[in-house]
């Protein structure tokens, strides 16, 4: 008879704390919706503040492409139009220096609505089929001339036909023209060449220089904004915004770009960018 009165005692008295344990987590359970539903109107909050930020930033940026570009491109073309041949010698130097002046602030604004473009992830790319081959041979021939002027050559080593990427023409010829034009700003002997396969799933592009080449210090840092190694400072023209712009791009494009290079025989500068399936 105390047996069953024990267990039966027991039994309650578990089925008492049961009953207290459920409703205390029932009470606790409505506590954190409550938390949650605050927490989730406040990021609701943030994320629209974030993206009247986001608008403001794409109509400043569409602002300042408009009035910085607008009066860029009349000012080089009429300084074209002036007629070198009745200057003399001081004068047309003197237009030489503002044309070339004019042509690098038009370039720098280019390059700081590139960045700011794809750093708020709001340049428009063309995705089409790309065939590398054709960026190639388009880009290598557009810099064959500024490299014959300082006597070095460019050679191409790629098969017939390379796997189509899915990409932008336009763009994924900017990044091998600023490739292009480091390699050649940066060899004063021998030349460059542009060599590109597929590995896999991927197709390999790489631009090999035998120029002054970057030190390991440097290598960690080139792919930053507005980075320069000494030698890079020195050359009139550049402001270290090329390889930013050509790392973004190229993360748009699902790829990697990377650098080796041996201070004093040269650098090679490659990006890899998937096949498409
Ligand atoms: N092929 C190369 N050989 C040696 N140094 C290089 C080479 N390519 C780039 N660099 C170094 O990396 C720096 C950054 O290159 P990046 O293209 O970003 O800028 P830039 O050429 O100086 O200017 P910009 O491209 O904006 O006109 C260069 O200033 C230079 O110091
Ligand atoms: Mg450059």
């Amino acid at each position: 008879m105390n047996i069953i009165y024990v267990v039966t005692a027991a039994l309650g008295g578990l089925v008492v704390l049961e009953l207290f344990i459920i409703l205390n987590s029932l009470r606790y359970t409505r506590q954190l919706l409550r938390i949650k539903d605050r927490h989730e109107a406040e990021l609701r909050r943030a994320h629209e503040k974030l993206k009247s930020v986001d608008r403001l930033k794409t109509e400043f940026m569409n602002m300042a492409a408009h009035e910085l570009k607008t009066p860029l491109v009349p000012m080089v073309g009429y300084l074209q139009l002036i007629d070198k041949s009745k200057l003399d010698p001081e004068d047309r130097e003197n237009l030489e220096i503002a044309i070339r002046n004019t042509k690098r602030l038009q370039q720098l604004v280019q390059d700081i609505l590139d960045i700011a473009k794809l750093e708020s992830r709001v340049m428009k790319f063309n995705w089409e089929d790309v065939d590398l081959t054709r960026v190639i041979k388009d880009c290598t021939s557009s810099i064959a001339p500024l490299a014959e002027e300082k006597g070095l050559y460019v050679k191409t080593v790629m098969p017939k036909k390379l796997p189509p990427v899915r990409g932008d023409f336009m763009r994924l010829s900017q990044v091998l023209t600023n490739l292009l034009n480091n390699a050649v700003k940066f060899t004063d002997r021998g030349g460059i060449t542009v060599r590109a396969r597929r590995s896999g799933d991927q197709v390999i592009v790489e631009v090999i220089d035998t120029g002054i080449g970057i030190s390991k210090k440097d290598q960690r840092k080139l792919f930053r904004k507005f980075y320069q190694t000494e030698a890079g400072k020195k050359k009139f023209g550049g402001t270290g915004l090329g390889l930013a712009i050509c790392k973004q791009i190229i993360k748009f494009h699902r790829g990697r770009i990377w650098v080796h290079s041996t201070p004093g025989k040269g650098s090679t500068f490659a990006f890899s960018l998937p096949v498409r399936q």
